[in-house]
């Protein structure tokens, strides 16, 4: 059987990041590309992890490149090419550089690997999704974005803090854009079953969902650049369950039209969004729809029109891709 070919584009803090844990899950082999410019660092990044193989003992073939040509026949392609936040910023305000570069780097995926699903992780991540599906013109199953698995990460972790447990049996959902307001659910928050609002006062619940949404911000404060460990590890938990199809349901930015109200009956006019998806071999092959509570439904639709007024601004960037 043939190993999955993963690229990477990008070979940035989260770009090598992703091919260090990809290669020692051994998901795949891996291409990490960057521009002319920096094909140095992706070579350099590309040899590095490959001695460390006989150290860690793992079988993958770690490719560094500028060329895309050696993307061709990539089963999965991971989108990190982009600027990343600097303190004070917003995603928000990478849009106009980085719609630009995702623009570019998915014609490029549309032209040497046509079969790939895609996974977007560049910001201000809803919009670069849409941005991927646009210029790819693939099927919405096959372009999805990193977010909620983050997003879920760090409220888990934040509510296992507060609780001195292990972070293994804290099980959380969220919901919508990977922005400001993105939607942590505490109802559907559990320590191995128990509801975390049996256990944690209303305040402290409420502490650990603001941090959560400001999490990235946090960290962009302390390094002066974006988090890279976690965004990697949410990315590559999508990738895992993709090249080994294991239909595990992990929060994504997939694509919805009637699916949580996102755009009912206006077919092709949806949204990538934040819900729960399956993962498997095709992408994203179903999006888990629940019945929400009325202030969980008015957060989620703040949350969504976020999203439709960054698309505006892509779509007024870039009218051929309306
Ligand atoms: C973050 C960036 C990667 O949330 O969006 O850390």
């Amino acid at each position: 059987m043939r190993r999955a070919k993963i690229s990477v584009i990008g070979a940035g803090n989260i770009g090598g990041e992703c091919a260090r844990a990809i290669a020692y899950k051994e998901l795949g082999d891996v291409v990490l590309l960057d521009i002319p410019e920096k094909e140095g660092v992706s070579k350099g990044k590309a040899l590095d992890l490959a001695c460390v193989a006989p150290i860690e003992r793992f079988d993958a073939r770690l490719t560094g490149t500028a060329s895309y040509g050696d993307i061709e026949g990539s089963d999965v392609v991971v989108i990190t090419a982009g600027v990343t936040r600097k303190p004070g910023q917003s995603r928000d305000d990478l849009v106009g550089i980085n719609a630009g570069i995702v623009r570019a780097v998915s014609e490029n995926v549309k032209k040497y690997a046509p079969q790939a699903v895609v996974v977007v992780v560049s910001n201000p991540l809803d919009a670069m999704v849409y941005v991927a599906w646009k210029a790819t013109g693939f099927p919405a199953q096959r372009v999805l974005g990193q977010a909620g698995a983050l997003d879920v990460a760090r409220f888990r972790a934040f509510v296992a803090m507060e609780l001195g447990c292990s972070v293994e049996d804290v099980s959380a959902l969220l919901l919508g854009g990977h922005g400001d307001d993105m939607v942590p659910l505490p109802r559907l928050t559990s320590v191995h079953g128990i509801p975390v609002t049996d256990l944690l006062p209303a305040e402290k619940i409420h502490a650990a969902v603001e941090r959560a949404k400001q999490g990235g911000g946090e960290i962009v404060k302390l390094m002066g650049t974006s988090a890279w460990y976690a965004p990697t590890a949410g990315t590559v938990q999508m990738v895992e369950a993709i090249v080994r199809d294991k239909k595990r349901i992990i929060p994504s930015a997939a694509y919805c039209e009637d699916e949580f109200g996102v755009a009912p009956g206006q077919r092709g006019k949806g949204l990538f969004v934040g819900v729960p998806a399956v993962l498997g071999a095709g992408g994203v092959e179903r999006v888990v729809q629940f019945p929400l509570q009325a202030d969980e439904k008015a957060l989620l639709d703040k949350s969504i029109n976020s999203v439709r007024e960054l698309v505006g601004v892509v779509k007024r960037m870039m009218p051929d891709l309306a």
